[in-house]
């Protein structure tokens, strides 16, 4: 058995901001199923929200206008609370990562570079080019490293263990050699991230499978707003690789098929920078009404910037679109395509990170505060990782000091691991049924085509149906290789149970939430209703299923209006 004070579950920014606040003598690991290198935050281009007020255009930039923004974005369902305490914090937050090493592009006077991003008001968002993840990554990881943090590199988690709602500890498997492993910890903090490919078309990592969520969810910790689905504008044809909203900041043009600049229809003021989930819709439209190329994708335009800029800010865009389409945008469009981006729900915690079960936090885009509300502004991921990050990690250390009473938890945490155990050994004594990567393509066939950008009550029955049939095919998964040595097919089918919880929540939510609101759009309820569904929806585990009730949403002092862009 392992044991240590506090685990961090995710190797990504917001798993590395918790663990660097944690004192050194506090026995800290950070466990993740890859690399923390290889984790999705470092796929992250654009950059990071903080109001600055560097931009020549955003002198009159405040920290609340940054909350209003992120509010007005979030279609009033953000709690504006932690709005307010993440857009307050914003500030700090970037030069503590500045004098962490972090290279942020600079305006020609030193201080760090701003460009715009959709539904800001102002020139907000911080970048290092366009692979700001990247570089925060790397530098968190250095400083990880000069403290000593430990790392459990390619471990999968598969289960919480909590007894009389505390805490125990996790149930994890060492990839390289397919063994099954309790770890007990005081603390655990979720820093899993999304579930970005529990959908087919998604910017998100293979390793983005959504287990952390599911994982809390089995426990019986609740989830908050999982029907909110956010789905980026830009991400290249057919790959889904993410082309940055920071090159439409930079001032690249959306055009259709007719060469037309299409958002003139549908956010005459903000255009290309509206929110994404406005932006996202008006492509899918254009799309379905024939006027997108090949009934499948618009162009994003870069050609009018320049080589010079195109290659100083963009040059990641640059070379993808080289690599991965052929396309070299100095002089050709770049073929785009809404996919999924990032989840809005996910573990319900407070402004501290605190779940409802002592000694359990969350923070990153795992859970849910709620910062987003229905709809995330481009800029604010990176913020909320790192500044919720530094909380959880703040929060479970005091934890530990002053809270944790010691629980003979020894037995529970050997006994949950034999269930696991069991369980491989039943997937491997089959020799026929169905293999979890087949039921994995169904699924994801089914949420891209009924729980996407446009919903309807008809599609979201129909998916709830197949994802409960596809939880009966489950029944009969068999692993056909014995070899359980870094196992592909061993996570998958760990991991498949978990993506039907969470494919079934998201749709559960999205059938009963009569209305549209930010990135869920009934094509059946058009209109923001918010006598009805002012509230978050709260989900939680039971043997029967999904049990949903709904919370309020904490409004401080911006009263909810209708979104004009
Ligand atoms: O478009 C982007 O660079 C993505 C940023 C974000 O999701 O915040």
């Amino acid at each position: 058995m392992v044991k240590c004070d506090i685990l961090i579950i995710g190797g990504g920014l917001a798993g590395l901001s918790a663990a660097l606040k944690i004192p050194q003598e506090l026995d800290t690991i950070v466990i993740s199923k890859v690399h923390p290198l290889r984790s999705h935050s470092g796929a992250a281009q654009g950059g990071l929200n903080a109001a600055l007020a560097n931009h020549p255009e955003g002198k009159h930039d405040s920290w609340e206008l940054h909350a209003f923004d992120t509010i007005k974005g979030s279609d009033y369902l953000a709690d504006q609370n932690a709005v307010e305490l993440m857009c307050k914090e914003a500030i700090p937050t970037i030069y503590e990562l500045e004098h962490l090493g972090a290279p942020f592009s600079r305006f020609p006077d030193g201080t760090i570079a701003q460009r715009p991003f959709g539904g800001g008001e102002f020139p907000r968002t911080c970048y290092a080019a366009d692979r700001t993840g990247l570089v925060l990554l790397h530098t968190l990881y250095e400083q990880c490293i000069r403290r000593n943090v430990k790392f459990l590199d390619e471990w999968l988690v598969s289960k919480l263990v909590i007894k009389n709602n505390r805490c125990l500890g996790v149930i994890a498997i060492e990839l390289a050699s397919g063994k099954v492993v309790p770890i007990k910890a005081k603390a655990v903090i979720f820093a899993t991230g999304g579930y970005g490919r529990v959908y087919l078309r998604t910017t998100n990592a293979y390793i983005n499978q959504g287990s952390g969520i599911g994982i809390a969810y089995r426990a019986g910790i609740p989830l908050k707003d999982m029907e909110f689905v956010q789905f980026h504008p830009t991400s290249l044809h057919r790959t889904n690789i993410l082309i940055t909203e920071g090159a439409r900041g930079e001032g690249g043009y959306l055009i259709n098929k007719e060469g037309r600049r299409f958002m003139e229809d549908y956010a005459p003021h903000a255009m290309e920078l509206a929110p994404r989930d406005i932006v996202a819709r008006a492509i899918q439209k254009e799309i379905e009404e024939g006027r997108g190329i090949n009934d499948e994708y618009v162009y994003l335009d870069l050609r009018h910037l320049g080589a010079e800029k195109i290659m100083k800010r963009l040059p990641g865009i640059r070379e993808i679109a080289l690599n991965f389409a052929g396309i070299d945008p100095i002089e050709a469009p770049i073929p785009i395509q809404p996919a999924q981006h990032y989840s809005m729900g996910g573990i319900d915690v407070n402004e501290k990170c605190e779940t409802v079960v002592p000694g359990v936090y969350a923070a990153g885009e795992c859970a849910c505060v709620s910062v987003h509300g229905a709809n995330r502004l481009g800029g604010n991921s990176l913020l909320e990782t790192i500044v919720f990050g530094k909380i959880a990690g703040r929060e479970a250390s005091k934890y530990v000091r002053e809270g944790y009473i010691d629980f003979k938890s020894d037995r529970e945490l050997n006994e949950s691991a034999k269930e696991i155990e069991e369980k491989i050994k039943v997937w491997m004594s089959r020799t026929s049924g169905t293999r979890a990567h087949e039921l994995l393509n169904k699924l994801k066939a089914i949420t891209t085509e009924k729980v996407g950008i446009f919903r309807n009550g008809k599609d979201l029955s129909y998916a709830l149906e197949t994802i409960r049939q596809l939880r009966e095919d489950y029944k009969k998964a068999y692993l056909g290789s014995p070899n359980l040595k870094f196992s592909q097919e061993l996570i998958n089918i760990i991991e498949f149970e978990l993506m039907l919880d969470l494919a079934e929540i998201i749709t559960l939510g999205a059938l009963n939430r009569t209305e549209t609101r930010g990135s869920h759009y009934r094509r059946d309820f058009k209109e923001r209703n918010d006598k009805e569904w002012l509230k978050h929806t709260i989900v939680i585990y039971t043997d029967k299923g999904p049990k949903i009730s709904y919370k309020e949403v904490i409004i401080t002092k911006y009263k909810p209006a209708k979104r004009e862009y």
